[in-house]
């Protein structure tokens, strides 16, 4: 079998070349460049380019070198070419110390003790109650639920959302479009953790903000497709939303003029919530071509139809 692999600057390619060399030792393992035969079948990839696909028309399976198809799936490849995604590979850790270390922070006020450090004050604020701190979670998938695990012990009531009902110990679980207003309503800080396609493209828009308990929090470290900014930036200014940290923004880099970057309110990091391992990935790409060769399923395949 022949693997072509493109990585699109999101890891170290030559590196992940040689750990693929050596985990596939029975299989052709290429950098893709144009106008290499057209015999390859199998494809390693973030964010291909569309040309890739018409040079290799005998590509049946592309691995996703991360966990959002999203722009897999807006080129349109043909019905036979199954698209395989990872699955955790060392990011479900990350999400979950990513999403409980800026709910705390913002329920223990840090950012306000960092601003009375700067001006040499001491002083105490009291407490608030953590009862009236409730963390949502839209999308209980592979990353939501670990991120459900590492929120527990700090005693937050947790929502959650998902397409389908899941059931959670000690979570209220909420299920589809009926059911989102209830969820938002039961929510203070607002974490998200849905995949983008056709239906949560701007889930997160003024009319859902207005529904969260006031004075929240917003923790996006999904895809900026979700929200839609200047809504999110109004619920900033009114006070409805006390603060947002996002990892994910409508456009990639983040611009230097964007007002994100200002905003006392927002904190941002550059798309780091969750990286793909390399170990991990190898693995469980290694077991996806060992299940193909094997003629079973592999692990990962993703559902066109859904869109995730
Ligand atoms: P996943 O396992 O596929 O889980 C997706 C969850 O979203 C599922 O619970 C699913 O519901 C729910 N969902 C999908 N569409 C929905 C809808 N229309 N209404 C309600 N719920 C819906 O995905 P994952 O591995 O957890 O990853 C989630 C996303 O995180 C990825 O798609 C990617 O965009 C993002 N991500 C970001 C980073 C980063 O560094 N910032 C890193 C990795 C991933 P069901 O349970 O009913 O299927
Ligand atoms: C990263 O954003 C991923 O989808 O894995």
């Amino acid at each position: 079998m022949k693997l072509l692999v493109t990585t699109g600057g999101l890891v170290p390619a030559d590196q992940w070349l040689d750990a693929f060399r050596a985990a596939l030792p029975d299989c052709q393992v290429d950098p893709w460049t144009p106008g290499l035969p057209a015999d390859y079948e199998m494809l390693l990839a973030w964010d291909p380019p569309s040309r890739l696909f018409s040079e290799q028309p005998r590509l049946r399976y592309v691995f996703n070198l991360g966990a959002g198809v999203e722009k897999l799936l807006e080129l349109d490849l043909p019905e036979h070419v199954q698209i395989l995604r990872l699955q955790d590979a060392g990011m479900a850790v990350q999400m979950a110390e990513y999403v409980c270390h800026a709910a705390i922070r913002f329920f223990r006020e840090f950012d306000h003790y960092d601003r009375q450090q700067q001006q040499r004050l001491w002083h105490r604020r009291s407490l608030q109650q953590r009862t009236a701190f409730p963390v949502g979670i839209m999308g209980l998938g592979v990353l939501g639920s670990r991120v459900v695990e590492a929120l527990r012990p700090f005693e937050f009531p947790l929502n959650g959302w998902s397409r389908s009902r899941r059931d959670l110990a000690g979570v209220r679980c909420f299920a589809g479009a009926g059911e989102l207003g209830d969820f938002l309503a039961a929510t203070r800080i607002l974490v998200c953790l849905l995949p983008l396609t056709p239906r949560t493209r701007d889930i997160v828009n003024a009319d859902h903000l207005r529904q969260l308990r006031p004075g929240g929090c917003l923790i996006n470290i999904a895809r900026g497709g979700l929200v839609v900014e200047r809504d999110l930036r109004a619920a900033l200014d009114s006070g409805q939303l006390a603060a947002a940290v996002l990892d994910v923004m409508q456009e990639e880099p983040l611009p230097a003029d964007h007002w994100l970057w200002q905003h006392p309110a927002v904190t941002l990091t550059p798309h780091v919530a969750g990286m793909t391992m390399q170990d991990d990935t190898v693995d469980q790409v290694v077991a996806a071509v060992r299940a193909i060769r094997q003629g079973d399923t592999p692990p990962g395949i993703v559902d066109r139809a859904r869109g995730y």
